[in-house]
């Protein structure tokens, strides 16, 4: 066994080269990974069409109908999430943010025939308006590989105050009763101060073991999983006032 990864080393490294030769998108992922960013939180860009198909159907349940609907992809990486959106939602203007370029450039390549779609450079929600948005997904973005191990602290890599900041920054642009829709985070959207204006509407089970989770002081919480993925803001300003929150839908 240890004599085939061995063999498998060279392969994948002859092909790693080859990619940060030929492929600028990898390359400007790989660079960003391994010089660090400012305000970057996961800085590989994997991603794919359909990535969340069950999140996916049941957001777009909850938004129904409604016609001139408004969504952003904080953390879009090549575009597939929006495009995967837009198909969904026909009557949707669809917005992509990334804070690496070489994504955003892709990105608009692949987007430029929809007059829907608009993508921009950037790392958080400053330069967007307030109660702009009906729903936010930030799936992949506030987490970072190099934790899939679990070490016992995530500040070498991510901070939770960071992640505070990040979406405190997205809960502002985000209508009364908007959602938002998080994956794959090292962190937990509730634990953060904006969180208290939110409500739980879906849970998903992971169908592999998901990333590790950290607490607001950047330690392991050993064994927790949060499968908790779509949050609704509420619409009251009072935090004691659950009334107007939805039920969670039925999987089904
Ligand atoms: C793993 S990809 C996720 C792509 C897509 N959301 C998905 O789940 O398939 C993570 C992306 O987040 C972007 N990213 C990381 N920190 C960011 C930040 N502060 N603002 C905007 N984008 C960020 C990275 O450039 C990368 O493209």
């Amino acid at each position: 066994m240890a004599d085939r990864r061995a063999r498998l080393v060279l392969p994948r490294r002859l092909l790693t080269v080859m990619r940060l030769i030929t492929d600028p998108v990898f390359r400007s992922a790989k660079l960003y990974s391994w010089v660090g960013r400012d305000g970057m939180f996961q800085p590989f860009n994997h991603t794919k069409a359909d990535r969340y198909p069950r999140i996916f159907d049941q957001l777009c349940l909850m938004l129904g109908g409604k016609q001139d609907l408004r969504l952003l992809s904080f953390g879009c990486s090549t575009g597939e999430e929006v495009f995967s959106l837009a198909r969904r939602l026909p009557n949707a203007r669809i917005r992509g943010i990334d804070a690496n370029p070489a994504n955003i450039a892709r990105a608009r390549r692949a987007g430029a025939a929809d007059p829907r779609l608009s993508f921009v450079v950037a790392d958080s929600a400053d330069g967007e308006p307030a109660e702009h948005y009906d729903a936010i997904l930030c799936m992949a973005v506030f987490r970072d590989s190099r934790l899939n191990c679990g070490p016992e602290s995530c500040a070498r890599f991510l901070k939770f105050t960071d992640f505070e900041t990040a979406v405190t920054g997205l809960a502002r642009i985000l209508k009364p009763g908007g959602l938002i829709a998080m994956r794959h985070s090292n962190f937990r959207f509730l634990d953060t101060a904006a969180g208290a204006d939110f409500a739980t509407v879906l849970n998903v089970p992971y169908p592999f073991e998901p990333s590790p989770i950290y607490g607001p002081d950047n330690r392991l919480l050993p064994g927790l999983i949060d499968a908790d993925c779509v949050f609704r803001k509420r619409l009251a300003a009072s935090q004691s006032d659950r009334a107007d929150l939805a039920e969670r839908p039925q999987l089904p």
